[in-house]
């Protein structure tokens, strides 16, 4: 089999639907609870992986920033993995770009990790189904599962890969992202779940509520039943959370804008808009709508105080490999993606 040596792939962000919080397995990284996502056109990360018998130690840079530590590892066991499978000898200089803040609860893991296992197939020549791939990207990040899918996808309890559910023209919805602290979040989520699990006596109830939840949400998005779908994303959202804020010490994301949200878009959907909330692990809100109500969406976001800027994301591909030519940063100049107006919709908000 050839092994090229180089790959390259785009993988776009998800954001659960029906959430996942903690591992039934740690070691295989397996998920307590079943998932479903949307994966977003917006949130995409592009991540070049070159093997070279010049270097001496994996190396990888995100947005230009040297890892080292545990980031760097993680990524080395996702090439180890490919170096098992392919008898690739070399180590790898793996370089990542994200049109969106890394690390900030907007699942910059996912998309990072989904188009790192698609880079490095490619690059030792390794070929496998999405469905494998999506195994690859579950061991290093579970919500990484997801992304290999465009559209809707479900990651079942204890479940080695993730599945495609409904594709991009299913229906016609969006969520709008609203940036409320870009920075890197405090706790990890690996390790947030871990002690959420240890220490909050509410974490027998999400792990036994969330399956009737997903199974809501799944035929919700099914019927294309908006008010179905807000109000199990909202609470499977609010369950989770609770694990979080009832630890000890606790683990609290949210910040007085991701709060001041809440009752907001509480208060727009009894008056009959289509509007809904999720939080991940940070304090950013994303809010699932409808194609026609985006425009509403975002005034909305934008009169918020501490809101920084807001991002629209339209159902997204699925991971997928990308041209060779020219050097990754130059291409992904080239086609624009960090331009404002082109797939990456930032905008500053609270502007007059
Ligand atoms: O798999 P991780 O470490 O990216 O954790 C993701 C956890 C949540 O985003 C909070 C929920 C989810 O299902 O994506």
């Amino acid at each position: 089999m050839k092994n090229p040596g180089v790959g390259r792939a785009e993988a776009c962000a998800n954001i659960a639907l029906a959430k996942y919080w903690g591992k039934s397995d740690l070691g295989d990284n397996l998920t307590d609870v079943p998932s479903l996502s949307l994966t977003l056109d917006a949130l995409r990360t592009r991540t070049e992986v070159v093997f070279s018998d010049d270097l001496l130690v994996d190396a990888a840079q995100i947005d230009g920033a040297l890892l080292s530590g545990r980031p760097l590892q993680r990524v080395s066991a996702l090439l180890d993995r490919f170096r098992s499978i392919s008898g690739e000898k070399r180590c790898a200089q793996v370089v990542s770009l994200n049109g969106f803040p890394t690390a900030a609860g907007l699942a910059s893991s996912a998309s990072g990790f989904a188009a790192l296992a698609v880079a490095a197939a490619e690059a030792t020549g390794v070929p496998l189904t999405a469905q494998q791939l999506s195994s690859q990207s579950r061991k290093s990040s579970a919500s990484a599962a997801r992304s290999l899918f465009e559209g809707f996808a479900i990651l079942e309890a204890d479940h080695d890969e993730a599945e495609a559910f409904f594709s991009v023209d299913h229906w016609d919805v969006a969520m709008v992202v609203a940036v409320i602290a870009s920075g890197p979040k405090k706790v990890t989520s690996t390790g947030g779940m871990v002690h959420t699990k240890q220490t909050s006596p509410y974490y027998g109830s999400w792990k036994q509520s969330a399956p009737a939840i997903f199974e809501s949400i799944r035929a919700g998005v099914r019927d294309k039943d908006f008010a179905s779908v807000a109000e199990g994303m909202e609470h499977s959202t609010r369950l989770m959370h609770a694990t979080m804020l009832t630890s000890l010490p606790p683990i609290i994301y949210f910040q007085g804008p991701t709060v001041e949200l809440m009752h907001k878009i509480g208060e727009r959907r009894i008056a009959g808009e289509p509007l809904a909330y999720t939080m991940d692990a940070g304090p950013n809100v994303k809010v699932f709508t409808t194609g026609e109500h985006i425009a509403a969406a975002v005034r909305l976001l934008e009169e918020t105080p501490g809101v920084e800027s807001t991002i629209i994301c339209r159902p997204g591909p699925g991971a997928t490999t990308l041209s060779h030519s020219g050097v990754l940063s130059s291409a992904v100049r080239d086609d624009g993606l960090n331009a404002p107006g082109h797939a990456f919709s930032v905008r500053g908000a609270n502007a007059g």
